[in-house]
């Protein structure tokens, strides 16, 4: 691995739009980007903020990518099982 700006397999981005900022959307984005720090997965898993998805007041709404998974009804307690989840994924993936 040459390290640097090596493209991420993995991009959660949170929505940041009016209803899912009412239900902690910050909180949860903060809390899978410690995670991402703790669990090593820096160079893995991108989490980012983006705009309306179009899944209001259904709790936080989230895109997976690549797949454009949308996942609606999240909060921030559910950060541990969502990077599992995404660990599953990359797991999946990259089988050696
Ligand atoms: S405000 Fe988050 S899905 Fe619309």
């Amino acid at each position: 691995m040459a390290g640097g700006a090596k493209e991420k397999n993995v991009s959660i981005d949170i929505c940041a739009g009016d209803s899912c900022k009412e239900h902690k959307s910050k909180k949860l984005r903060m809390r899978l980007e410690a995670l991402v720090e703790e669990w090593g997965l820096t160079e893995e898993v991108m989490i980012a903020k983006c705009g309306c998805l179009g899944r209001c007041k259904q709790g936080i709404a989230a895109e997976l990518r690549p797949g454009n998974k949308i996942l609606k009804e999240l909060k921030p307690k559910h950060a541990e099982r969502l990077l599992e989840q995404v660990i599953t994924l990359l797991k999946g993936r990259s089988r050696h």
